[in-house]
């Protein structure tokens, strides 16, 4: 069975159909109105979430499909100490996918391996976040019309940040693409990232802790909040939160074209003020998210013979 676990899950060549389809969603919405009616999918979030979980709600209404949902693990039997395998078994007996995230890297993983039907990950532990990945090499490409070329500054915490492990993930297939890693010491991308990826494929990269002395080199300024809830001390993550604020004063030095992406939810890293530059680019990457989980959806029921 077909499921999303990883970017890497997916060639560069799936990437394009996923992109394509979720373009020819935009352009014609009507024709997918009716895509999965009959249709059930189930969000098993035990872990907090607005947009993710919501995004790919509304997906699959407006696919024509229907969604039941677990929307926090001390309303489910996860409080009761039953397995994310168990957990699985079960909901695939009531829906045709299910997209889940969870605290625990490798859990979506176990879903996979249990699940009798598609399992998307939405987030696991720090490890990966494929559908968000989705969202933002849709924003890239609608807004700078192709990923080749591009110098990508990833800010904030490298550490945890899953959402940068699979972006990178994604990005270092396209030609003369380089990276920008800003980050505090403490919050580096670790080395599973750095080493096998970046280092093994060749791909430019400096990692700096000066946000400021970067700007002015970037095509992609893609700012991250601090996981807080990944902190093993209080004092470290009150220490190291602000250490980034994006403002309009630092954007001066940016390129005109230059554009603002962060997965949300911001915390502290960019200024309100900053919302109003054209340049910023994250509340699109919230509706770019809800195409690209409807081209998601579309391709793994295909795939599994259910549409
Ligand atoms: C991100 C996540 O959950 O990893 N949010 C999201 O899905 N849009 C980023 C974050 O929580 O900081």
């Amino acid at each position: 069975m077909r499921s999303a676990i990883d970017i890497i899950d997916f060639s560069t060549e799936e990437i394009e159909e996923l992109l394509a389809t979720a373009l020819d969603i935009i352009a014609d919405p009507d024709k997918y109105a009716d895509a999965c009616r009959r249709k059930k999918l189930a969000t098993l979030f035990f872990e907090p979430s607005t947009r993710t979980r919501l995004s790919f709600e509304a997906a699959m209404y407006e696919l024509g499909g229907n969604v039941i949902s677990v929307s926090s693990a001390a309303s489910s039997s996860a409080s009761k100490g039953e397995s994310v395998a168990d957990t699985v078994k079960v909901v695939s007996n009531y829906a045709d996918i299910i997209a889940m995230r969870h605290p625990k890297e490798g859990a979506a993983l176990v879903a996979a391996n249990n699940a009798t039907i598609p399992v998307i990950n939405a987030g696991d532990g720090g490890h990966c976040h494929p559908t968000q990945t989705m969202a933002d090499l849709l924003t890239i490409r609608r807004e700078k019309g192709a990923f080749e070329g591009l110098t990508i500054g990833l800010c904030g915490d490298l550490k945890f940040g899953r959402t940068v492990h699979s972006l990178i993930n994604a990005m270092v297939r396209y030609d003369n693409v380089k990276f920008v890693l800003i980050s505090p010491e403490e919050l580096k991308l670790p080395s599973y990232v750095k080493k096998d990826v970046l280092q093994a494929r060749k791909i430019p990269y400096v990692q700096t802790t000066s946000l400021e002395e970067v700007m002015p080199d970037l095509d992609v300024l893609y700012m991250t909040r601090v996981q807080q809830e990944r902190f093993f001390n209080e004092e470290d993550y009150l220490r190291l939160r602000d250490t980034y604020i994006l403002d309009t004063r630092k954007l001066e030095a940016a390129k005109k074209d230059m554009i603002i992406m962060h997965p949300l939810p911001r915390v502290n890293e960019i200024s309100v003020a900053v919302d109003d530059d054209p340049r910023a680019c994250y509340f699109k990457q919230t509706l770019n998210g809800k195409y690209m989980r409807m081209a998601l959806i579309l391709k793994l029921l295909k795939e599994a013979g259910t549409l």
